[in-house]
């Protein structure tokens, strides 16, 4: 779509389908939709548009694809990669779903729910919690980030060690095709073998597949009884001696395992005031045990001894409330506000084999420290993932965030890693995924595009290149 014409035209299209007041057109009104979270990629939308229902969306989708008009979906816009941010050419479309927040159905015997794109996550692990149940996809973007954000992104979190990545917790989705077709895929089953399992294909491929307009929920028994500790442990070997001792003694109930290092601690005592509850490591874990059954808190109490006896750990602290374990949980929960509150920062989402990861840490320090000795490192992640958010605080303006990623990538393929654990590739990884994916990947990935959006123009120039439209 190029002239103004054509453009008045779509923005006249989609008002007659979601009415007046669900298409923003003014400059301020849209800025919120424009901006990624981190204020990293600006864009320049031609509009808004907030559309209330599946058969509305599968109709601005068609009516886009008639214009050539490219559609960037977006939920809760907390995405870390850019994925939601449209370019700066004024002619894509923000899809936004956040009017779409419906819970539909929660059956607590069957353990699922059915909801709609928009619903923020907090909302339905709240709505799950009030029936005993839970929705383990836990993040600290949780006020915010909806459903559909939550599964075009794949999300990890603090519960993956337990429950899997969001992939495993989706039994059932309802699709908008590029060319508006919908796809209802609504199963509530545990099993269903008949034929592909084509929703995993829209798992984590952020928007640019289809648009997400529904989901069935993997439900668990929400855990009666939990015990949050923080500790601090002498270096990364003992944090890791220490997480497979959590994983003999306790593993079936281990939740959460934690990593965090000294700086992150830091950085939340200098811009938030908060203490750390430990000290005298290098690193801290935050640890949660969570269970159906009593005796949770006698198995983390032992596990803690013995950790002690063995120096494996050096201080801690066991939260004696549920209020203290909320404040432990916000030292962790508040790290990414405090790195932005620090200045500029060059952000990794890794992940390592588990065993591969003190190998990293010295192997990825020792690269960066001779690319520029003054950058300063802000570590934490979800260890028991192989998970590690690896960022680096510039030092001033002329640092090459470019190089810095560069650097640490070249250590985590070297480690036999991937350089995007449960953020996704977004407009911030697709050069980066160019130059470490093989050929074969990548044209794997080309054909599944061509396939499902052969004008490409779902949220273009995210997880792939941008394609020449000509
Ligand atoms: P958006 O940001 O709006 O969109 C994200 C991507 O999904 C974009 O590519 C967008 O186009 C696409 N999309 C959104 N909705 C749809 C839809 N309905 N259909 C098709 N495509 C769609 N992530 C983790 O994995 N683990 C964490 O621990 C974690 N912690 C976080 C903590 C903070 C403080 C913040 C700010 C972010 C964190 N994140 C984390 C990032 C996480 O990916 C997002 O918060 C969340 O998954 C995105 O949800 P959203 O609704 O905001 O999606
Ligand atoms: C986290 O684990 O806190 C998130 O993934 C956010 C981040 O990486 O900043
Ligand atoms: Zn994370």
């Amino acid at each position: 779509m190029t002239t103004q014409t054509g453009r008045t035209a779509l923005v006249d299209e989609l008002i007659a389908i979601a009415g007046p007041g669900a298409v923003l057109t003014d400059a301020a009104d849209m800025e919120p939709y424009a901006v990624d979270w981190r204020r990293m990629f600006f864009g320049t939308p031609l509009c808004v548009v907030r559309p209330a229902a599946t058969q509305e969306v599968a109709d601005i989708v068609r009516a886009c694809a008639r214009h050539g008009a490219a559609v960037v979906p977006q939920g809760g816009n907390t995405g870390l990669a850019g994925g939601a941010t449209p370019d700066g050419s004024g002619g894509e479309v923000v899809l936004s779903l956040q009017r779409m927040a419906c819970i539909r159905a929660l059956d607590p015997v069957g353990m699922t729910m059915e909801v709609e794109a928009g619903a923020i996550l907090q909302t339905v692990r709240e709505a799950a919690l009030e029936q005993g149940r839970m929705f383990p996809t836990g993040i600290g973007a949780e006020g915010s980030a909806t459903i559909g954000g939550i599964v075009s992104t794949n999300a990890g979190g603090v519960n993956v060690l337990r429950y899997g990545m969001t992939r495993a917790l989706v039994l059932g989705l309802e699709v908008v095709l590029a060319d508006g077709t919908v796809v209802n895929g609504l199963r509530r089953l545990r099993k269903d073998n008949a034929g592909y399992d084509w929703k995993q294909l829209f798992i984590g491929s952020e928007g640019t597949l289809g648009i997400v307009t529904a989901a069935v929920l993997r439900l668990v028994p929400a855990p009666q009884h939990s015990v949050t500790a923080f500790i601090a442990v002498p270096d990364i070997d003992a944090a890791l001696a220490f997480y497979s001792l959590a994983q003999s003694r306790i593993g079936d109930t281990l939740s959460a395992f934690e990593l965090i290092s000294a700086t992150s601690v830091g950085l939340q005592e200098k811009h938030f005031g908060l203490k750390s509850p430990a000290s005298g490591g290098q690193w801290f874990i935050l640890l949660e045990g969570a269970s159906s059954l009593a005796g949770i808190g006698e198995a983390v109490e032992s596990l803690l001894a013995e950790a002690f006896e063995s120096g494996l750990a050096v201080d801690g602290v066991a939260a004696a409330s549920q209020q203290q374990a909320r404040a432990l949980w916000e030292i962790r929960e508040r790290i990414t506000e405090a790195e932005g509150r620090e200045g500029r920062s060059v952000k990794h989402d890794i992940s390592v084999p588990v065993t591969a990861i003190p190998a990293f840490l010295t192997d990825a320090g020792k690269a960066l420290e001779e690319l520029s000795p003054a950058l300063r490192l802000n570590v934490f992640g979800h260890l028991g993932d192989g998970n590690l958010h690896y960022n680096v605080i510039m030092a001033g303006p002329g640092d090459d965030g470019a190089a810095i990623n560069r650097t640490v990538h070249d250590a985590v393929l070297r480690h036999g890693g991937s350089i995007s654990a449960e953020h996704g590739l977004g407009q911030y990884r697709v050069g980066e995924w160019l130059r470490t994916k093989t050929p074969a990947e990548q044209a794997l990935s080309a054909a599944l595009k061509q396939t499902l959006d052969p004008a490409g123009l779902l949220n273009p120039g995210k997880v792939l290149p941008r394609r020449d439209r000509g």
